[in-house]
C-alpha cells in the first residue's frame, strides 16, 4: 500500500534566476557555504527557477558543477544536506499561469524568501504574479538584486510597483559590498572605538579618497553595462554607500531605521554638479585594446560592435555640504580594465599646523593616513610618523610607518575562508535583520544625485577619453584631484 506523502512545510527559498550567472557563481556557493556552518534555516527548501525546462535533477547536477568551478574541495556531507533541499522549477514567473504553477509546486510552506536574480525590468510583472498566485504574503520577504532602475524616475515606478504588493519591511534591496566583512568593519572601525571620532572631521581630514578598481572588462554583460556604464553600475550603489558609511553621523542603533537616516542625511547633503562645474569635477573614460593581466585584450567597442559613449571609467570630485564636511572633498574613482584589482578608501588626514622637528626630518614627514582596503587584501592601516632608529649626522630622523590591523593573518584561524558577501547577506534575510539592506529612500536620493550628474555632463557635452586597458585610466584623472593640491593614493 503507498503511503500518503507528508504534506510539504518549513520555509522556502525560491531562486528567481537560479540558472544564471549570479545565482552560479554566487548565490549557490553562498547557500552551500551557509549549509556546511549549519547556519540555513531548518528545513529550508531551495527552489531554483527558470523557464528553460531542465529536470530537477539535471539542475542539481548543474549546481554541483557550478560549485566544483569556485571550490577546492566540497564536505561531502554538508553537499548531501545540501542537494536534498534543491529543487527546479521551470516556468515563467512574469505569467499568472507561471506564478500559479510554482506556488502549486511550492506547496505549503512557512516562511517564503523570493529572491530577484532576474533582470529588474521583469520585477513589475513577477511580482503582479507572484502576488496574484498567492506567494506574496505577509511572511514573504522579497529580495531585489541591483540596478533599482536606471534613473530617479524608473527607480521610482520599479519601488512603486514592488511596493504594490510588498511592505519596506518585507523588501530587502541587495548591495552585495555591504555584505563584504571589511565594510562591516568600516562601522566597527568607527562606531567601536572612541579614537577616531574626534578625528573625523574637516578640522582634521583633509580629503577622502574611495577607489574601486577592476582588471576585468565587460565582455559578454555589454547589453546591460551599455545601457548603465559605470556611474550607475558601480557609482550609484556600491561606491555611494561606501561615502555613506564613511561620511553619515553616528547612528543611535544599528537599527536599519537609524541607519538608513543617516545614510540619507549625507546623500541629501551632497552637492549637486552644475554644467558650469561638472568638466572641472569629473573624468570620463572608455578603455580601448591593451595588455591586462598579461595578456592582450580588445577594446570597449570592439566587445559592443558599434559606437558608444558609455563610460568604463569615472573619477569626480564631490562635497558633502554639511558641518562636519564642509570643505573637505571626497574623491571617488572607478573603472574596468585598470591595471589592477582594488577596493580601497583613504582617509587622508591634514599636515601638521606646526613641526618641532629639523628641516631634515621635516623632509620626511608625510600626513596621516588611514588605508582601508577592501580587496583582494582585507586590512586597515594607520601611517603614523616615527623615529628612524640610528644615529645620523643631522639628529633626528623621521619616517612613515603603517600600524596595521592585517585582518587577514589576525583571523587566519577562523576557518582561514574569505566568505562571499552574499552568504552574510542572505543569512540576514533569513534572519529578518534588514540593516546591510538598501531602504528605498537611499535608492531614490541617490538616483537624485547621480541624475544630476549625468544630467550636467550631457548639457556640457562631457565625452569619455579613450585610455588603453592595462593602464590607470584616460588623461585627466591626475589632474583631477591635482586641482586640489593632491594626489591619488597608488
Ligand atoms: P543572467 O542573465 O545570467 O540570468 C538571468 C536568469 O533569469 C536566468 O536564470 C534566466 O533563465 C532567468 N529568467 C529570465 N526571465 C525569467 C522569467 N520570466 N521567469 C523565470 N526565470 C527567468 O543574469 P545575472 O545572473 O547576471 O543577473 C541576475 C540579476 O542580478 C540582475 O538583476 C543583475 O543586474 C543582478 N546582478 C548580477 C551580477 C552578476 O555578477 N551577474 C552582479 C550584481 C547584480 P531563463 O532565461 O532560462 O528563464
Ligand atoms: C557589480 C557590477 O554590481 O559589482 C559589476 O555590476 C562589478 O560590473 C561588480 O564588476 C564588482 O563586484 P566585486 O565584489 O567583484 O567588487
Amino acid at each position: 500500500m503507498s503511503q500518503a506523502s507528508e504534506p510539504k512545510k518549513g520555509p522556502v527559498l525560491v531562486l528567481l534566476g537560479g540558472t544564471g550567472d549570479l545565482a552560479r557563481r554566487m548565490l549557490l556557493p553562498s547557500l552551500f557555504h551557509l549549509e556546511a556552518d549549519g547556519l540555513l534555516p531548518d528545513g529550508l527548501r531551495i527552489y531554483g527557477v527558470a523557464r528553460d525546462g531542465q529536470s530537477p535533477d539535471t539542475y542539481r547536477t548543474n549546481v554541483r558543477a557550478a560549485l566544483e568551478l569556485r571550490e577546492k574541495t566540497i564536505e561531502e556531507d554538508a553537499w548531501k544536506r545540501f542537494i536534498a533541499r534543491v529543487d527546479y522549477f521551470s516556468g515563467d514567473v512574469t505569467k499568472p499561469e507561471g506564478a500559479k504553477a510554482l506556488a502549486d509546486a511550492i506547496g505549503g510552506h512557512s516562511e517564503l524568501y523570493i529572491y530577484f536574480s532576474v533582470s529588474p525590468s521583469i520585477y513589475p510583472k513577477a511580482c503582479e504574479s507572484l502576488a496574484g498566485a498567492g506567494l506574496i504574503r505577509e511572511n514573504t520577504r522579497l529580495v531585489l538584486e541591483k540596478p533599482i532602475g536606471r534613473d530617479l524616475e524608473s527607480s521610482k515606478a520599479l519601488n512603486c510597483a514592488v511596493a504594490k504588493v510588498a511592505t519596506e519591511e518585507q523588501i530587502f534591496r541587495i548591495d552585495h559590498y555591504l555584505g563584504k566583512e571589511t565594510v562591516q568593519n568600516l562601522i566597527a572601525l568607527r562606531f567601536a572605538n572612541i579614537a577616531f571620532e574626534p578625528l573625523w572631521t574637516n578640522h582634521t581630514i583633509d580629503h577622502v579618497q574611495i577607489t574601486v578598481a577592476e582588471t576585468e572588462g565587460v565582455g559578454d554583460r555589454w547589453p546591460y553595462y551599455n545601457e548603465y556604464g559605470a556611474l550607475r553600475d558601480m557609482l550609484q550603489n556600491h561606491m555611494i554607500q561606501l561615502l555613506c558609511l564613511v561620511a553619515m553621523e553616528p547612528p543611535a542603533d544599528l537599527d536599519p531605521d537609524s541607519v538608513r537616516a543617516e545614510k540619507v542625511k549625507v546623500l541629501k547633503a551632497l552637492r549637486p554638479m552644475s554644467r558650469a562645474t561638472v568638466s572641472q569635477e569629473v573624468v570620463l573614460g572608455q578603455y580601448t585594446s591593451g595588455v591586462s593581466d598579461g595578456k592582450s585584450v580588445t577594446g570597449y567597442l570592439d566587445e559592443v560592435g558599434k559606437p558608444t559613449d558609455t563610460e568604463t571609467f569615472i573619477a569626480l570630485r564631490c562635497f558633502i555640504d554639511n558641518w562636519r564636511w564642509a570643505g573637505t572633498p571626497f574623491f571617488l574613482r572607478t573603472g574596468k580594465r585598470l591595471p589592477e584589482r582594488r577596493t580601497q578608501i583613504v582617509i587622508q588626514f591634514k599636515p601638521l599646523p606646526h613641526s618641532i622637528f629639523s628641516n631634515s626630518a621635516n623632509a620626511d614627514m608625510v600626513a596621516n593616513r588611514l588605508v582601508i582596503d577592501l580587496q583582494p587584501q582585507e586590512d586597515i592601516s594607520l601611517v603614523l610618523m616615527n623615529q628612524r632608529p640610528g644615529l645620523a649626522q643631522e639628529g633626528m630622523r623621521l619616517q612613515p610607518m603603517p600600524l596595521s590591523l592585517s585582518l587577514a593573518k589576525a583571523y587566519s584561524g577562523h576557518g582561514g575562508r574569505r566568505r562571499i558577501a552574499y552568504e552574510r547577506l542572505l543569512l540576514d534575510v533569513f534572519r529578518g535583520d534588514r540593516t546591510l539592506f538598501v531602504h528605498r529612500n537611499e535608492v531614490e536620493e541617490a538616483w537624485a544625485w547621480v541624475d544630476g550628474v549625468a544630467e550636467a555632463w550631457q548639457q556640457a557635452g562631457l565625452k569619455p577619453k579613450n585610455y588603453a586597458a592595462g593602464t590607470s585610466g584616460p588623461a585627466g584623472v591626475h589632474a583631477l584631484i591635482e586641482r586640489s593640491g593632491h594626489q591619488w593614493h597608488d
